[in-house]
C-alpha cells in the first residue's frame, strides 16, 4: 500500500450462496488495522495466543493478519473440528481470545460454529477455560447466543476501532503461529512457526513455484485456512507478493458440480492450486462438467497434500489445463512451513506423479535404515539434511516430543515420516507415510487418535485403525473394534449396523466429521504379536480386500481366520 499498490484487488471473495465481496489492498489494510485495534481493546498483547475458528471468509485472513500485526501467535482450528478438539487446542495453547462466526454456508445451508465454541469454553472437571473473550463474526445470521461480558460481535468491535494501527515490530524468531497437526500419538502436536524465515520462504516459493506475475495473475488456492496450505498459500505467501486471489467459502458441488470451473471462468483465474483428492472427485463426476466452462485463462496448475497418481495428473493437465499448462506437484508438510520439493514451471521437464527436485536452497535425500543415501532407482526414507528458513521451531510446550519425532531417527537430520524413491534420473517420488499417520483427502489423521476416540466410548473394549487405499480420498479410515460384553446396555442396541453408526458419530463428536471411519468392523479379536503389538499390516490386508500376508509372528495365528470369517458373514 505504501508503494502505491493499494487499489489492487487482494481478495475476490465468493460466498457459497453466491454473495461476493472485493477487498483491495487498501481495504485489507484498513480492516486488518481495525481488527488489530479491536483485539488490543480486548486485552490481546504481544505473545498472547488467539484461537481462530472461522469458515473460509475474508475475516479469517483478516483475523490472522491482525494477530500477526500484534505479535500475538494465532492458532487456527479447522471449522470442521468438533467442540472437544477445539477445547483441547485452546487448553494446550492457553488461548486468551477466540475469533469465530455464527456459522458458515456449506452444501447449501448455514452450518453453525458458535455453539461448538460455547461448548468448548464450558468448565470441565473443575478447570475453567483460559479464554477471556470471544469475537463473533456475523456470517449466516442464524440465532446466536452472546454471553454478556465475554462475547463481542466482530462488527461492533471493528466499527468503533481506529482505522490505523502501528504494527508491533518483532524479532525474526518471534512466534507467528501454532498449528495443530496429527502425529503418531493420540495428542495432536502444536507445530510452532516463527516470523522471519517462515515469511521469507512462503513468499519466495509462492513467487517461483507458481511463476507469479502479481500485476496480472489471478491466483486461487482452494485450501481452507484451517490447514497449513491455507496459512502459507492463502494468507501469507500471496499477500506478501501483492497477488490478487480468489477465496471461496463452500464445497465444489454447491449448488452444482461445476461451481469451481464457473468461478475460474468468472474471475479469469490463471493459477490454480488444489489437492489430488479434489481432482479425482471431479474425474468421477465426468469431464463434460468442466467442459461447459471457459478455462483458457489457466496457465499454471498446482497439486498438494498427497501423492498425485499419474492418471489424475494426466486428467488435470488435459481436461483442466487444456494440455497447455505446466503442473507443479509440491511436496511439503505443516512442519516444513513452505514448499520444499517441486518442479518449477518452464524449467523442469515434468514427470506425472513425481514431485521431482528439491527447490534451490533445499537439501533432500532418500536414505536407508542405516542412513546411507540410496542410489538412483532405490527407495527408502525422505530426509532433509540441511536446515531451511521456514522449518518448524518446535512443538508448542513439548521439546522432548519435538526431538523424538523429528530428530532421533537419524540424529541431527530431519526425518519427514514419508517413504520415497529416486528414479534413474535421481528425481524424487513420494510413496506415502511410513508411520501411523494416515492421509485422507490430503488431511492428516492419526490412527492412534481415532483409536483413542473409539475406546473412549463405554461400549468399546479395544480398537485398531488402519488407512486403506481409497480411489477418491487416497486413504480411508477403517476401524476394527472389539465390543465390551455389556455393550448392549451402553449402546441400547445390539444391532450391528446401529452400533457402527453410533460409533462413527462418536468419533465425529470427539474429533470431527473428517475423522469418521468409512468402515467399522466389529471383531472378536485383534491380531497381535507376542509382545502385544497390533499387526496393522494384516488388518490393512483385510481392509483392502487382499489375501492376508505372513501371519507367522502372531501370538495366536487363528485370529486372522476368525476376522476373515466374521467379515464374510
Ligand atoms: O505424506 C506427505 C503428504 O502430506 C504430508 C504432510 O501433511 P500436512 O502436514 O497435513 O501438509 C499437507 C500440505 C502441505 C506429507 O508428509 N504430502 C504433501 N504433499 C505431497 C504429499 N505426498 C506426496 N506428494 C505431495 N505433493
Amino acid at each position: 500500500v505504501a508503494e502505491g499498490r493499494g487499489d489492487r484487488v487482494a481478495i475476490h471473495f465468493e460466498g457459497e450462496p453466491g454473495d461476493t465481496r472485493t477487498l483491495t489492498y487498501n481495504d485489507l489494510l484498513r480492516e486488518v488495522s481495525r481488527a488489530a485495534n479491536a483485539l488490543s481493546a480486548l486485552g490481546v498483547s504481544t505473545g498472547d495466543r488467539v484461537v481462530i475458528y472461522l469458515p473460509m471468509i475474508p475475516e479469517a485472513v483478516i483475523a490472522m493478519l491482525a494477530c500477526a500485526r500484534l505479535g500475538a501467535p494465532h492458532s487456527v482450528v479447522f471449522g470442521g473440528f468438533s467442540a472437544d478438539a477445539l477445547r483441547s487446542r485452546i487448553a494446550d495453547a492457553e488461548a486468551k481470545v477466540v475469533i469465530t462466526a455464527d456459522g458458515g454456508f456449506r452444501r447449501g445451508a448455514p452450518s453453525a460454529l458458535k455453539p461448538a465454541v460455547d461448548e468448548a469454553l464450558e468448565e470441565r472437571d473443575g478447570v475453567a477455560s483460559p479464554v477471556e473473550h470471544v469475537l463473533v463474526v456475523r456470517r449466516t445470521g442464524q440465532e446466536t447466543t452472546i454471553v454478556e461480558g465475554r462475547d463481542v460481535w466482530w462488527h461492533d468491535a471493528l466499527d468503533s476501532a481506529d482505522v490505523t494501527h502501528v504494527p508491533v515490530w518483532v524479532e525474526a524468531e518471534h512466534p507467528l503461529f501454532i498449528l495443530y497437526t496429527s502425529g503418531t500419538t493420540g495428542k495432536p502436536k502444536g507445530i510452532l512457526h516463527t516470523t522471519g524465515g517462515y515469511l521469507t520462504q512462503t513468499a519466495y516459493t509462492h513467487k517461483y513455484v507458481f511463476d507469479l506475475k502479481a500485476e496480472s495473475d489471478v491466483y486461487w488456492c482452494t485450501a481452507d485456512i484451517g490447514w497449513v496450505t491455507g496459512h502459507s498459500y492463502v494468507t501469507y505467501g500471496p499477500l506478501i507478493n501483492g497477488a490478487t486471489q480468489v477465496i471461496y467459502e463452500g464445497t465444489p458441488d454447491s449448488p452444482h458440480q461445476g461451481r469451481w470451473w464457473e468461478i475460474i471462468e468468472k474471475y479469469k483465474v490463471t493459477i490454480l492450486y488444489t489437492a489430488p483428492t479434489a481432482i479425482r472427485t471431479c474425474m468421477k463426476w465426468g469431464e463434460d462438467i468442466p467442459a461447459k466452462f471457459d478455462l483458457t485463462s489457466l496457465r499454471v496448475l498446482g497439486s498438494v497434500g498427497e501423492p498425485i497418481n499419474p492418471e489424475a495428473w494426466m486428467w488435470y493437465r488435459r481436461v483442466i489445463g487444456g494440455d497447455r499448462t505446466p503442473i507443479v506437484d509440491t511436496w511439503w508438510q505443516t512442519e516444513t512451513g513452505a514448499i520444499m520439493i517441486s518442479p518449477l514451471p518452464g524449467v523442469t521437464a515434468a514427470k506425472p506423479g513425481s514431485a521431482q527436485v528439491p527447490l534451490p536452497g533445499i537439501v533432500a535425500d532418500v536414505v536407508d535404515d542405516e542412513f546411507r543415501s540410496v542410489p538412483d532407482g532405490g527407495g527408502g526414507y525422505l530426509v532433509l539434511s540441511e536446515p531451511w528458513p521456514a522449518m518448524l521451531r518446535g512443538i508448542w510446550g513439548d521439546l522432548e516430543r519435538f526431538k523424538d519425532t523429528y530428530w532421533s531417527r537419524f540424529p541431527g537430520i530431519y526425518f519427514a515420516g514419508d517413504g520415497a524413491k529416486k528414479d534413474d534420473d535421481g528425481d524424487i517420488w513420494l510413496l506415502g507415510r511410513v508411520d501411523d499417520v494416515m492421509n485422507v483427502s490430503g488431511h492428516r489423521l492419526s490412527t492412534t487418535e481415532i483409536e483413542s476416540a473409539l475406546v473412549s466410548h463405554d461400549a468399546v473394549a479395544e480398537a485398531a485403525v488402519v488407512g486403506a487405499t481409497d480411489e477418491t480420498t487416497g486413504q480411508a479410515v477403517v476401524a476394527f473394534v472389539i465390543l465390551r460384553s455389556d455393550h448392549a446396555e451402553a449402546l441400547g442396541t445390539s444391532d450391528e449396523d446401529e452400533i457402527v453408526q453410533i460409533l462413527r458419530n462418536h468419533v465425529g463428536k470427539e474429533i470431527g466429521p473428517i475423522a469418521k471411519p468409512k468402515r467399522i468392523l466389529v471383531v472378536a479379536e485383534l491380531p497381535k504379536t507376542r509382545s502385544g503389538k497390533i499387526m496393522r499390516r494384516l488388518l490393512r490386508d483385510v481392509a483392502e480386500n487382499r489375501a492376508v500376508g505372513d501371519a507367522t509372528t502372531l501370538a495366536d495365528s487363528s485370529v486372522m481366520d476368525l476376522i476373515a470369517k466374521g467379515l464374510s458373514k
